[in-house]
């Protein structure tokens, strides 16, 4: 009776043990390199600094490869692996080609490596960059838990999951929700907006043949649509041709969420923000408070940045599997 007892406390052990391993909720701390690679953090806020010294998109294009990285298959780097002769990697994926400044990533990688070998995951590396990213354009900072480890796994169509511009504010639910992110999450990680640059084909819905009996979005501003109209004609042939996400595009401040209630949002996934009265309260409250915003922002991160993916190994090159 006794040794079925013990037994089958180990064996609940164990199966505690297994989840919390598969699960990878004790996986990140704040302290992780302290020991190991104590100059990880300088290290890589030096790279990004010097690399928008040079590039003012190098900031806005960090803060959506994080993104892009945690929504599919977690923060786990798989967004950095190049494709092969027999794989098509997420890089490569509609939503990701217009993704950039990874060399950013491999330059910090590079100092890493020489630093301390083998010991910095290229994810905690993004993670890093996105949040010095935010904070070098005038935002917020905060201590990034780290400790992710690096896929082996990259594939162009899973980025069909990632949300889409044109999405209602159901399917942006169900999208964060997905990940264990909540409605608040959404209102302000969709913040990011703050920074950077959309092209045309990711807002034509809003200003071309919306619908059978209205050309143009009509929750838009009427002379905004029409400076997207001109910037960006039916049959645009410019090739990098598009908009500003908002006013102050190399500033982290709460201008989107002004914008956004004068309907100067760029896309329709914004403007569902204000559908709902939860959304709608939320950007109101941020629009006045860029205090507000920036405590629940650097929240939403840290919690965006702790999916946790099903990464094994610290690749030695961002592009490759080890
Ligand atoms: C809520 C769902 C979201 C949708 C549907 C969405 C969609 C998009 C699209 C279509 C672009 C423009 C791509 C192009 O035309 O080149 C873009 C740009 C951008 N997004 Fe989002 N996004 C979302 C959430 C986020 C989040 C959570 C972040 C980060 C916290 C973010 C940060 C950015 C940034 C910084 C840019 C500018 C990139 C650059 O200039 O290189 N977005 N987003």
């Amino acid at each position: 009776m006794a040794s079925c007892s013990i037994s089958s406390s180990f064996l609940l052990g164990f199966l505690v043990l297994a989840l919390i391993h598969f699960n990878g909720t004790n996986a990140l701390s704040s302290n992780y390199y302290d020991q190991t690679c104590p100059m990880v953090e300088s290290t890589v806020t030096s790279v990004v600094k010097k690399a928008m010294l040079n590039d003012r998109t190098v900031p806005a294009a960090l803060l959506r490869m994080h993104f892009h990285d945690c929504f599919i298959r977690g923060c786990d780097g798989s967004v950095l692996l190049n494709s092969t002769q027999m794989n098509q990697a997420e890089k490569d994926g509609p939503p990701n080609i217009s993704l950039h400044a990874f060399y950013v990533i491999d330059n910090a990688k590079k100092y890493l490596e020489a630093m301390c070998p083998g010991t910095v995951s290229c994810a905690d590396i993004v993670a890093l960059a996105a949040r010095d990213a935010v904070h070098l354009s005038g935002g917020p900072t905060w201590v990034v838990p780290k400790g992710r480890k690096d896929g082996r796994v990259s594939i162009a169509s899973e980025t069909r999951q990632l949300p889409a511009p044109t999405f209602n504010i159901s399917q942006l639910q169900q999208s964060f929700s997905q990940r264990g992110l909540s409605m608040n999450d959404l209102v302000a990680l969709s913040g990011g907006h703050t920074l950077g640059f959309a092209h045309c084909s990711s807002f034509q819905n809003r200003i071309h043949n919306f619908a059978t009996t209205q050309d143009v979005d009509p929750s838009m501003h009427q002379s905004f649509a029409a400076s997207l109209q001109i910037m960006c004609p039916l049959h645009n042939k410019v090739r990098n041709a598009g908009a500003n996400l908002d006013s102050t595009p190399t500033t982290f401040d709460n201008r989107y969420y002004k914008l956004l209630l004068e309907g100067k949002s760029i896309f329709t996934s914004d403007q569902a923000l204000l559908t709902d009265s939860t959304t709608k309260n939320l950007v109101t409250k941020f629009a006045y408070s860029r205090q507000e915003f920036e405590k629940a922002f650097v929240e939403s991160m840290i919690k965006m940045s702790s999916i946790s993916g099903g990464g094994q190994e610290v690749r030695l090159n961002c592009r490759f599997v080890n």
